[in-house]
């Protein structure tokens, strides 16, 4: 009797182990699956990347988490400011950045983009008395631009790569600030964001000009490592919510007017 009962007990333990292995094995594959993400981004930057109450939210976070879903991934976006970004996919510490980064050549020797998935182009954001009419106005004036931008990279195009009237800032934020106190006379940055602030901020009075023959349309790409394995599969994802309909959402959702979706995807 006794010894029937300890069979009974090593049956009863190997089939719970073999369950238990089972079991974790399932878990492994489901794990697999919904491998998270870290996403870096610079959240000063509405309305694509901000903080609100506490959360980042804006455009590309809304589409980061529609690709990593199409693509079977969950994600977790951390704010970690802009230069950091460079860095941080530099050393292959992070999967991706989205925060609105322009699809250019010189970033293109160090790291991979997705498919474009944002169509951009510089403006100037000017006090509303401003008699700056273009980008060549700008010439011997101050501009504020955020570090290692193509609003930078205009602006060092119109005053001098080493122009002292270049006032270059961690954030886009504090370029604008640097404007509304009176240091600058102009910021350069991407049109929705500098068009977004100065609706929103009527009693700053500030005007958005811009220059379509200065600057050229620039493409939003998420950004990745050099030679990252989750290109082919967010390149598939951004295509997939192209086409069903979830990418069209997003940008009404946000922006009230439909995207153009044959010149993202030409
Ligand atoms: N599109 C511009 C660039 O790539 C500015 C992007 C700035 N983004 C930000 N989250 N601050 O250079």
């Amino acid at each position: 009797m006794k010894k029937v009962g300890l069979t009974a007990l090593v049956l009863s333990l190997s089939t719970a182990f073999m369950l238990s292995t089972f079991g974790s094995n399932q878990e492994l594959a489901s794990a697999k699956s919904t491998k998270t993400l870290r996403i870096v981004t610079d959240a000063t930057y509405a309305p694509f990347e901000y903080m609100d109450k506490g959360k980042i939210v804006g455009f590309d976070v809304d589409i980061i988490k529609a690709i990593g879903k199409q693509a079977g991934y969950s994600v977790k976006v951390e704010n970690i400011g802009w230069d950091p970004i460079f860095v941080e996919l530099g050393n292959k510490r992070a999967d991706a950045g989205i925060s609105s980064i322009t699809i250019d050549k010189d970033r293109q020797k160090t790291y991979d983009f997705t498919l474009p998935y944002f169509l951009s182009i510089n403006e100037i954001l000017v006090p509303k008395n401003s008699k700056i009419k273009s980008a060549k106005d700008l010439k011997g004036k101050v501009v504020a631009v955020q570090n290692a931008t193509t609003g930078q990279a205009y602006a060092e195009k119109i005053l001098g790569k080493k122009s002292k009237n270049i006032k270059k800032f961690e954030s886009n934020a504090l370029a604008i600030m640097e404007l509304v106190n009176g240091g600058a006379d102009a910021v350069v940055a991407d049109n929705t964001v500098v068009e977004e602030y100065a609706k929103n901020n009527p009693t700053q009075k500030l005007k958005v000009i811009s220059d379509k023959s200065n600057f050229q349309p620039e493409f939003y790409g998420v950004m990745l490592p050099k030679g990252s394995k989750l290109k082919p599969s967010l390149d598939k994802a951004i295509k997939a919510i192209m086409d069903n309909g979830t990418y069209r959402k997003i940008f009404k959702d946000r922006f009230g007017k439909e995207p153009d979706m044959k010149r993202l995807k030409d």
